[in-house]
């Protein structure tokens, strides 16, 4: 695996190991606190502790390292229909990671990859509670893949999780044959503008 230079060396960062922090410390003005409030069950990739880590599958042939920082990867005159992606990063047994990587690449909104330069790539980390918040659009669709966003997860001094994310209700989920349903992200009740999905990302520390 190449190695991305911020992923090298990046400050000491205490864990929280604060158990149950995971739902219960979520704050207001949380994109997903009201559709948490109203009832939306857990998501299967951390419920009650079972322990599932998230599964890993490939880059692909198109990631590129040393990303900018930002948790926005719009950009002025960015084409395609803008959504939130947003969740937690959480250990096995459910506790959130603070300070995780999380390094986002997709296509533009015509399935194309920027390879040259930056352009819908970005990292960021997950604050104090283990939360995530990535603005972007939804990724356009290439020959032989249905709709995904590729990403990479490490915990502080950890192992790095390199996994895909995927939008429910994509015909073209069921001929994909990376695609895998424990992936799909949750699209959540949102009055924002911007459509918003969820998807806590269960690491192995
Ligand atoms: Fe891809």
């Amino acid at each position: 695996m190449r190695k991305a230079r911020h992923m090298d060396g990046w400050p000491r960062r205490r864990v929280l190991q604060a158990g149950g922090l995971a739902l219960a410390g979520m704050v207001a003005g949380n994109p997903w606190r009201s559709a948490a409030q109203g009832g939306l069950p857990p998501t299967p990739q951390c419920d009650g502790g079972k322990g599932q880590a998230t599964p890993r599958q490939t880059a692909g042939p198109f990631y590129t390292p040393n990303t900018p920082k930002r948790a926005s990867l719009l950009e002025a005159g960015t084409k395609g229909t803008p959504i939130v992606v947003t969740g937690l990063v959480l250990n096995t047994r459910c506790e959130p990671i603070a300070g995780a990587l999380l390094d986002f690449w997709q296509t533009d909104a015509d399935g194309v990859y920027d390879n040259q330069g930056y352009t819908m790539r970005g990292h960021q980390f997950a604050d104090a509670k283990g939360q995530y918040r990535l603005e972007t659009i939804m990724p356009g669709v290439y020959p032989g893949r249905t709709r995904h966003i590729h990403v990479k997860v490490q915990a502080p001094h950890g192992r790095v999780l390199t996994t895909q994310l995927y939008f429910p209700n994509e015909a073209q989920n069921r001929r994909d044959g990376i695609y895998d349903e424990r992936l799909e992200v949750a699209m959540l009740p949102s009055s924002a503008a911007e459509p918003v999905a969820r998807f806590d990302f269960v690491l192995k520390v």
